[in-house]
């Protein structure tokens, strides 16, 4: 094989990571031939909080392909759950006692997706006894299928991943959110903004938590920080920072745990800087 080709990403046999990787790839490809073609659009927790047909059909088709390999195993997805802030928290903390539990956002960008704006993802994360042990995120725009397992690294399509070398905040490029929640997270989000911002090398907000992580273990991005967010966007994400050599925590310094709803995941060496900014400005959501 060409050193630039990328390693084929459909693999066969039963393993966890294989099963996860399919179904990403395959969940993937589909809301990819959908886009710009995504029937009806619905809102649920807020006006700016949308859900497509096609939200909820990937969300089946990984079910399913889950289920098939792995038909004992608990699956947290976010379609499956209530919008709103405590549905969410209380379906984690149900599922969080499983042994083997999924955690999946079929779409993480959806209004992205909408708009046909191509930075989306699709998030899989298998939790075990409440630790996060494989992440696989898959952006269908580039064909990129990002991938960690824990204590083995983490590969973009094969190529072991490390987070950027940026010392500073000053040298970084910051990565952080607008949620939709324009009462209580938005507000809050804006301060930690309006505080980063002459302080860092420039801010992008792509819209997906989950590829925002994902860029974060690939170097390309320094640090993301986002208040409000739920497990199914940063579990998996979670992984391949760390298995990429960074720092994941949530606003405050804890770190990252599956209750974790408000991160700051950097390549390490910035991380105490980045925290600091959020505190001064009371931009932790704590
Ligand atoms: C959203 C995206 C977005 C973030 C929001 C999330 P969704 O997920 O990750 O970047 O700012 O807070 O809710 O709704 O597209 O799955
Ligand atoms: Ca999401
Ligand atoms: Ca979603």
């Amino acid at each position: 094989m060409e050193s630039n080709e990328k390693v084929p990403y459909v693999l066969t046999g039963k393993s966890h990571t294989a099963v996860a990787v399919n179904a990403a790839a395959k969940a993937g490809e589909w809301i990819k031939s959908r886009l710009g073609a995504y029937g009806r659009l619905s809102t649920k927790s807020s006006e700016q909080d949308l859900v497509t047909e096609i939200d909820k059909g990937a969300e089946q088709m990984i079910r399913r392909l889950i289920l098939t390999h792995f038909p004992d195993h608990a699956i947290l997805g976010e379609e499956g759950v209530e919008p709103g802030e405590d549905a969410p928290e209380r379906a984690l903390r149900e599922a969080e006692e499983e042994e083997y539990l999924w955690i999946i956002d079929p779409i993480d960008g959806t209004t992205n997706f909408v708009h046909g704006f191509p930075f989306y993802s699709v998030s899989i994360a298998l939790a075990k006894n409440g630790e996060v042990v494989l992440g696989v995120i898959y952006d269908p725009s580039r064909d990129e299928m990002f991938v960690a397992e824990k204590n083995k690294g983490a590969y973009v399509h094969g190529a072991r991943m490390n987070v950027s070398g940026e010392q500073r905040l000053s040298e970084g490029l910051i990565a952080v959110g607008f949620p939709a929640d324009p009462a209580v997270k938005l507000p809050i989000n804006l301060r930690g903004i309006e505080a980063l911002a002459p302080k860092a090398r420039s801010l992008r907000a792509g819209g997906s938590a989950a590829l925002h992580l994902a860029n974060v273990a690939a170097g390309r991005l320094s640090g993301y920080c986002e208040v409000g967010l739920n497990v199914w966007d940063v579990a998996a994400g979670a992984l391949l920072v760390a298995e990429s050599g960074g720092q994941v925590t949530d606003t405050a310094g804890t770190p990252y745990h599956l209750g974790v709803r408000h991160i700051a995941a950097t390549n390490g060496a910035l991380h105490t800087e980045l925290l600091n900014v959020l505190k001064e400005a009371d931009a932790t959501g704590f």
